[in-house]
């Protein structure tokens, strides 16, 4: 698969905005409650004060965030996809959490504007596949992470060989026709699902990870390895 255009992106999840909630819990069968419960027991893991969850979408691992981590603990998610952002600050503002404690930002995850060593904390879900430049995401983030800051990445990987025929079937046949029903969207759901097919697996995302300078990486499986947690902490 090509890298994936970012006018094409934005204007995917622009489409689909209001419906991206209820899209992600039925297409995935409310598995990704479960994945981002496990990307929220790594973040609590050493209670960091600055966190940045990047391509935050509708913002719900940074409201999973904040009601995680302590008071003193600043969310920031962003975006680059005011729709996605608006779906984020309606269920900030219904959570009655203060825009000083968590904030929702529009910005391109490749070039930000934070400056270098912000953040104890990186986080993306179900992002990284969508920017077109892995290398260049991974390095910034890199960059805005303090030395011993950890990134955090969940995403779709390859699943494990048995569960493989039945996972692709799903992709491109019964995915984007419920994802229609859903969303009425069929174009948005077989890019969802192409870009899942052609993107590395566990051990392919390690070495990226290597490759952008990260230490001790380490990576979970997570439903048959439809979905991998990673972790890299800045050097
Ligand atoms: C599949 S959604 C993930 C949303 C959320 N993290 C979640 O777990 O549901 C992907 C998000 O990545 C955003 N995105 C893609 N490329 C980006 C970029 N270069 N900079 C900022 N956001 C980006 C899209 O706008 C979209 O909201």
């Amino acid at each position: 698969m090509t890298n994936p255009d970012p006018d094409v992106v934005r204007a995917t999840f622009e489409g689909i905005a209001p419906r991206y909630d209820l899209a992600n819990h039925l297409l995935s069968g409310g598995l990704d409650f479960l994945w981002r419960r496990r990307l929220i027991r790594e973040a609590k893991a050493d209670q960091p004060r600055d966190v940045l969850d990047l391509a935050t979408g509708s913002g719900d691992v940074a409201l999973a965030l904040r009601k995680a981590l302590s008071v003193e603990a600043q969310i920031t998610g962003l975006d680059f996809c005011p729709p996605m952002l608006a779906e984020a600050e309606r269920k900030r503002i219904a959570a009655g959490h203060s825009p000083d404690s968590l904030r929702f930002l529009q910005g391109d995850c490749l070039s930000m504007d934070f400056p270098d060593d912000s953040f104890d904390l990186v986080t993306i879900a179900f992002g990284l596949r969508n920017l077109c430049d892995r290398a260049i995401g991974l390095s910034e983030m890199q960059r805005v992470l303090r030395p011993g800051g950890r990134l955090l990445i969940l995403e779709f990987s390859q699943p494990f060989f048995f569960l493989r025929p039945f996972y692709y079937l799903y992709l491109r046949l019964i995915l984007p026709l419920f994802a229609r029903w859903v969303t009425g969207d069929r174009k948005a759901y077989e890019y969802l699902g192409s870009s899942i097919s052609g993107f590395p697996d566990r051990f392919g995302l390690a070495e990226e990870l290597r490759q952008a300078n990260f230490g001790k990486i380490s990576f979970v499986s997570l439903t048959g390895a439809v979905v991998a947690l990673h972790v890299g902490e800045k050097k």
